[in-house]
């Protein structure tokens, strides 16, 4: 932990973001060299991590987005947006920001692996080991996290703090959702005081 506001703690912060980028970058960029590969970020969370991962891969790459929507029981989803460029042939790199229960990404990769492409990973930044349901493989994660509601860098509260650069853990969800508020105030003075850069 980086630092203690009130009900949010940070638990990684934008420093340990960034060099975990690095580092998974510098791993795409030897799985991937020679092979273009597609980065598909999974909407809307992924879109922080994206971004900075990207900027990591020193291979070219496309880049597109696709956004799931969840339909019936057990985390069925569908395609709501689906990717411009096909991705037919091509080696095809999932982007999410965190895997929870696993329902999602199981679906999604059923869903692509019938596209015929060349190959599927993913790389997903927070891996919720102790929530799983379905065994997914996930190739490439950065930080394995607990059972704890999490916000910030991509992660929301009702579509909020997705905009915050480091990743905090709400030790009071009931606050939150009684007074969102003020402490939503909270939050970004907090945020502002353990930014270093
Ligand atoms: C999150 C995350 C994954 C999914 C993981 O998306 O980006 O897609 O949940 O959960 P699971 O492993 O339990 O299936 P969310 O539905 O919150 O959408 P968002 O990215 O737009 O916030």
């Amino acid at each position: 932990m980086t630092g203690n506001n009130g009900p949010f703690v940070e638990v990684i912060s934008a420093e340990a973001l960034a060099s975990r980028a690095r580092e998974l970058g510098k791993q795409l960029t030897e799985e991937y060299r020679d092979r273009e590969p597609v980065f598909v970020g999974v909407l809307h969370g992924s879109l922080p991590f994206l971004s900075d991962l990207i900027r990591q891969v020193e291979t070219p790459l496309d880049v597109d987005f696709l956004a799931l929507s969840r339909f019936g029981e057990g985390g069925k989803v569908r395609i709501a947006m689906d990717t411009e460029i096909s991705l037919e042939g091509r080696h095809v790199v999932i982007v999410e920001d965190i895997v929870d229960t696993g329902l999602t990404l199981s679906y999604l990769r059923r869903l692509l692996e019938t596209r015929d492409v060349a190959s599927l990973a993913t790389v997903t930044l927070l891996d919720k080991a102790p929530r799983r349901i379905v065994e997914v493989p996930l190739e490439y994660r950065g930080f394995e996290v607990g059972d704890e509601f999490l916000l910030g860098y991509g992660l929301d509260w009702e579509g909020q703090y997705r905009n915050l650069r480091s990743i905090w853990v709400v030790l009071d969800l009931a606050s939150l959702q009684s007074d969102s508020a003020s402490l939503g105030e909270k939050v970004f003075r907090a945020h502002g005081d353990n930014l270093t850069t």
